[in-house]
């Protein structure tokens, strides 16, 4: 066994030291314990789920691809109490299809550019065509429509709506983060109320600081049924103890905004903190999850993100599956697959790219159609 794997907080031992004993104690059970921690200690609470306010139009339903995809335009609006809010989204969604399609939503943070619902530029950042052509619904959403990357005090996007302006910021209030998995979950729903997609079958995939979302989004909301955390380090899918890279306090430094002031108590002082990232990746069991990393992703670190997913199966064991199924790293450019988790590490840079979209769909090809959910 890898000497980090013992450094851990134990994921089947309650707070009180007992040990979990069957699948029973699980969900509800120690799953909301750890549930709770992270949300105190790391990403922070919601204040709202679903608001009552919530409504969806579609804009425009337009022929794409040549002919080969319907584009719908669509946006889900709320109300707070600092006012209106507004989450555009696009999904494009096979034309072929005689029944409900599984769809691929990409939390995007890198600008229309990379994802251009006009197709005049096409990136392998997002390969709609590919995700079409595979036979999957492609949705795309925008960061800063929920809420701007930046440290504003929290006035802005869904913060500025929901959280009160007259106390002070509590430590476990919900970072940027947060935020930005909270407007995955109303995609979602939005997804749920489309005749045209089984939303019984649908991927979030987010990449690096999204690829972090994608993984507390997938924790809080089981109506996802795979996730997909590409690059995401620093606490996303890698481990925090023995990390190397990014570490809590580069990016409690960098980026104040990002997770619950609670955080920033654990700057440099990873082994008090009562969770590690295993236990996040556990949260997602036993739904289907796949990680990836790039080997010159050093600031993320590709053997704690793999590790993780390692640390990550006793619960996937636990509730009758198998994880990722081994411990060995593989080489660069070999995909690997359990019965519910898969891992690959890309050669090159931190990136999302045609390749990592190719063995994500390679794995829902196999995992998603069939998937537990049914
Ligand atoms: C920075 C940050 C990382 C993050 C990355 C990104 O490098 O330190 O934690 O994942 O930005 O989002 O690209």
């Amino acid at each position: 066994m890898n000497d980090r794997l013992r450094e851990l907080p134990n994921l089947l031992a309650w707070e009180n030291g007992e040990q979990v004993a069957s699948s029973v104690d699980w969900s509800p059970g120690r799953r909301d314990e750890i549930l709770d921690l992270f949300r105190e200690h790391v990403y922070g609470r919601a204040p709202v789920e679903r608001p009552a306010s919530m409504r969806l139009r579609t804009h425009e339903t337009t022929d794409m691809m040549n002919g080969r995809a319907v584009r719908k335009t669509l946006s889900i609006t709320y109300e707070g109490p600092g006012g209106q809010g507004e989450l555009p989204f696009v999904l494009f969604v096979p034309k072929e299809a005689t029944k409900p399609v599984p769809a691929f939503v990409l939390i995007n943070n890198r600008g229309t550019g990379l994802a251009d619902p006009d197709r005049q530029r096409v990136e392998g950042f997002w390969p709609a065509e590919l995700i079409v052509e595979k036979g999957y619904a492609a949705a795309v959403f925008q960061v800063e429509d929920v809420d701007p990357d930046e440290h504003d005090g929290f006035r802005n996007g869904v913060h500025g709506l929901f959280d009160s302006p007259d106390e002070d910021r509590a430590g476990d209030a919900w970072g940027t983060i947060g935020a930005w998995a909270w407007g995955a979950s109303r995609v979602m729903d939005a997804l749920e109320a489309d005749p045209a997609i089984d939303a019984k079958r649908v991927a979030l995939v987010g990449h690096s600081r999204v690829g972090k979302t994608a993984l507390w989004a997938g924790a809080q909301d089981e109506r996802f049924a795979m996730i997909v955390s590409n690059n995401s380090g620093c606490t996303g899918a890698a481990l925090s103890r023995g990390k190397k890279g990014e570490q809590i306090e580069h990016i409690n430094k960098q980026f104040p905004h990002w997770f619950a002031d609670n955080y920033k108590q654990y700057n440099g002082r990873e082994a008090e903190l009562p969770v590690d990232q295993h236990m996040l990746l556990a949260l997602i069991a036993p739904r289907l999850l796949y990680v990836s990393s790039a080997t010159e992703d050093a600031w993320a670190d590709p053997a704690s993100e793999f590790l993780s997913l390692v640390a990550a199966e006793p619960v996937y064991q636990l509730l009758g599956h198998e994880g990722l199924g081994t411990d060995v790293m593989p080489e660069p450019d070999v995909p690997i697959s359990g019965e519910t988790c898969g891992y690959h590490l890309r050669t090159g840079d931190h990136d999302l790219t045609t390749y990592d979209w190719q063995c994500f769909l390679a794995f829902a090809d196999a995992r998603l159609r069939n998937s537990l959910n049914e």
